[in-house]
């Protein structure tokens, strides 16, 4: 069993304001501007005050068996010439595990045939263990961006990914998953991969309650007429996407894993207002179709 998240509220323990990271917090979210302050403090915790909720060094072995079937088959598919985005990075020892194995075995002439990978994180995480790496393999191989959420990226600036994945990272804690999913969709290739994945939602085969008594999920949308809409109905309902939803309940709350194949470039995802964010790790959120 895989326990993984402290419900809102370890970050009640940490100081009351950090210095902050310019740009952090997700544009428009001003209405949730207190909740988006407690975010930040967690995301710029470190030791004694970072949440136990809040994992950052998830290895490659962990997203292969987190993510959904097919992952493993995407990665190793992936050639010189592509390129993997890791969205919510945390420390990024998925990426460095994907070239350091390579690299401990067949040398720097096989790991520079791998694809190049870029992890992205709001607060940097990097240990030394990254510089080293990245500086052995040179060149662009392996680049790690702090400093800003996905959203805030142009468009262009990243370029365009035929895997994309998201463990925990952006897709759990972006104050509006209608733009993180816009955004990813607009960074994939057509026929390219993103696999991710949240916590404590209601499945697509309903068979799950909120983790906690008496709580909600952890991410709703509603419909425009108040009515429940599943995360994986609306992940459906995006249009040049083939979605498959699967229920994990290996995991302290129960996950949901989403494979996403992006098959054509005329991508409309259902636009949500957010109506609710709660800090935590992940924070909790409600969503309205627009
Ligand atoms: C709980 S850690 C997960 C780290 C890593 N994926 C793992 O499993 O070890 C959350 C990560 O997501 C990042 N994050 C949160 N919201 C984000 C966003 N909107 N865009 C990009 N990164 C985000 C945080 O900065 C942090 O790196």
């Amino acid at each position: 069993m895989i326990k993984n998240s402290i419900r809102v509220f370890a970050l009640l323990l940490l100081p009351a304001l950090w210095p902050g990271t310019s740009g952090a917090a997700d544009a428009g979210a001003a209405p949730f501007a207190d909740e988006i302050t407690k975010q930040e403090n967690i995301y710029q915790s470190r030791g004694e005050k970072q949440p136990e909720g809040y994992v950052v060094d998830r290895s490659l072995l962990s997203y292969t068996h987190t993510l959904a079937a097919g992952f493993d088959r995407s990665l190793a598919d992936l050639g010189p010439t592509d390129r993997w985005l890791d969205i919510g990075a945390g420390q990024g020892q998925a990426v460095l595990d994907y070239f350091e194995s390579r690299l401990r075995r067949d040398g720097l002439e096989h790991a520079e045939r791998k694809a190049k990978a870029v992890a992205i994180s709001i607060e940097d995480r990097r240990l030394p263990a990254w510089n080293e790496t990245a500086a052995k393999l040179g060149g662009d191989q392996l680049q790690y961006l702090p400093g800003k959420p996905l959203r805030e990226y142009l468009p262009g600036e990243l370029g365009r990914f035929r895997l994309i994945t998201d463990v925990i990272g952006g897709f759990s804690y972006s104050t509006n998953i209608f733009d993180f999913m816009t955004t990813v969709l607009s960074m994939l290739e057509t026929n390219g991969t993103f696999y991710s994945l949240l916590q404590d939602v209601h499945a697509e085969n309903g068979a799950n309650k909120p983790y906690y008594a008496g709580a909600t999920y952890l991410t709703e949308i509603a419909g425009a007429d108040g009515s429940e809409v599943r995360i994986c109905a609306w992940l459906k309902s995006i249009s040049c996407v083939e979605v498959s939803c699967n229920l994990k309940t290996d995991w302290i709350p129960p996950i949901e894993t989403y494979r996403v194949r992006k098959v054509c470039d005329d991508v409309k995802v259902p636009a949500l207002t957010a109506n609710r964010f709660l800090a935590g790790t992940p924070p909790e959120r409600g969503f309205k179709l627009k």
